[in-house]
């Protein structure tokens, strides 16, 4: 089977590469030339394990190509995925300028059955917009299906989160439609991962509802944390034994500086703004939103009050990316708590180990400097802060850092260090929700 996936984004290329991998033909289309260059020269647009590799070997074997020709692409393919961006506009609302070009786009040049396949995160009522959009707008009338089939992948694990989901998730009303959908995805099916078949609304809210879950879990967790703080207590055994209650689950209950990335905030926004409108408020939505712009309030004013004041301070930072193992900074905490540093006249020594090239994007000011390792960012500086648990800084030597440090203050906001340990080097240590004095 031939297929066509729209948009060579973390979740677009992902796809479709690994569908290619599961054996199909794939055409990747993306609108920008330059990405397209590279990536047919097998040259990655961004970090993620393992994607080079299979990208790169299905490339050799010819089943998966690279292409800003989507009429070609759609013309050969029974099935085409729409996996382009999302993001949000200014008020909230998800701009879905990317996904209606793709439609227009595809009204022009349908030529035969196909089925059209929203893989972006979309906000209800989309596939059905699109269906309505296809039939009007199309150039020579052609039997069509829209399907929704949400993804689930995590950047930093997508490779293997898309080979090995938790379930597959299908909305549609055809079982022509669904029957193609789940041949795609045979091996999947043959390993007995669940497929959930539903209504294209039904699929469209499961992806908003998993997200604004596990936001919300993330803020539960940050909030018990600072309580932690003012009792004594330490979040992470609360969070241990709150995981090991079957009901709970032990996932996405890690304290830290407020969760960020691509999708959280902005699926978070979009689905409060559809309860708004349609009169079925989200109000836990809108807590956790305000919860985690609290969090990472907490922690600008905590390094702030433990320096005194901020001005010409310097501070080494560790971790740029939104999370360990992508170099996505897409409304990564590091990057929202560090303008506000530079803004009090903080002074930074930056390090991430594949994050810098994109943050100097955003955070170019000459009081950023971009340094090649961890040493280097804690040279000289009054306080090193982690804002991402890369796995690298598990494993630095603190009396190393401690020795090039001008003092030694330490800001774990993902409580990477055991705060006994780090303490007894002589460092004032502080973690998120854990116990002891700062020194
Ligand atoms: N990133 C994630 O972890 C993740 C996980 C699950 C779902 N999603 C959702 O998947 C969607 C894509 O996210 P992403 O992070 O991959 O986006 P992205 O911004 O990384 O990539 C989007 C790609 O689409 C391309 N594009 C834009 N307009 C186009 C057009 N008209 N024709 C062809 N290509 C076009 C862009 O050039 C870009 O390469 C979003 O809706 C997102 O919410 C993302």
């Amino acid at each position: 089977m031939h297929i066509t996936v729209v948009g060579t984004g973390y979740v677009g290329l992902v796809t479709g590469a690994a569908l290619a991998d599961f054996g199909l033909n794939v055409s990747c289309v993306d609108s920008d030339e330059q990405k397209i260059e590279a990536l047919s020269s097998g040259r990655m647009p961004f970090y993620e394990i393992g994607l080079k590799e299979l990208v790169n070997r299905n490339l050799a074997n010819g089943r998966l190509t690279f292409s800003t020709d989507l009429e070609a692409a759609v013309r050969a393919s029974l099935t085409v995925f729409i996996a382009v961006g999302t993001p949000d506009l200014p008020d909230g609302t998800p701009n879905l300028t990317q996904v209606d070009s793709v439609v227009a786009a595809l009204a022009e040049c349908m030529d035969d059955y196909k089925v059209v396949v929203t893989k972006s995160t979309v906000p209800v009522g989309t596939a059905r917009r699109i269906q309505r959009l296809l039939t009007g707008k199309q150039r020579r009338p052609v039997e069509f299906v829209v399907v929704s089939n949400p993804e689930f992948l995590r950047e930093g694990s997508a490779v293997e989160d898309f080979m090995r989901p938790n379930r597959v998730v299908i909305g549609a009303e055809s079982d022509r439609a669904v029957a193609i959908v789940k041949d795609i995805y045979r091996p999947l099916y043959l390993n007995e991962t669940p497929f959930v078949i539903t209504s294209l609304e039904t699929a469209e809210l499961i992806k908003y509802a998993c997200n604004a879950f596990l936001a919300t879990k993330i803020s539960f967790i940050n909030e018990m944390a600072n309580l932690c703080e003012k009792v004594g207590a330490d979040v992470h055994h609360v969070a241990r034994a709150m995981g090991l209650d079957k009901r709970i689950g032990p996932k996405f209950l890690h304290p830290g500086p407020g969760f960020g990335g691509s999708c959280f905030p902005k699926d978070l926004v979009a689905l409060a703004r559809t309860g708004r409108q349609l009169e079925a408020p989200q109000r836990l939505a809108e807590v956790v939103m305000e919860i985690n712009r609290r969090q990472k309030e907490r922690v600008f004013s905590r390094i702030k009050a433990e320096l005194g004041g901020l001005e010409r301070k310097r501070i080494g930072l560790l971790g740029l990316a939104f999370k360990p193992n992508t170099d996505d900074i897409r409304e990564a905490p590091a990057i929202d708590i560090c303008r506000r540093l530079l803004e009090a006249g903080a002074r930074i020594q930056a390090y991430d180990p594949v994050a810098m090239p994109n943050s100097r994007k955003v955070l170019n000011d000459k009081n950023v400097v971009y340094c090649p390792d961890a040493y280097a960012a804690a040279a000289g500086v009054d306080a090193l802060w982690i804002a991402t648990e890369w796995n690298e800084f598990r494993n630095i030597n603190l009396n190393r850092i401690k020795s090039v440090m001008q003092a030694p203050v330490l800001f774990d906001s993902r409580n990477v260090f055991d705060p006994e340990k780090v303490r007894a080097l002589g460092f004032r240590y502080f973690g998120t929700g854990r116990p002891g004095p700062p020194h």
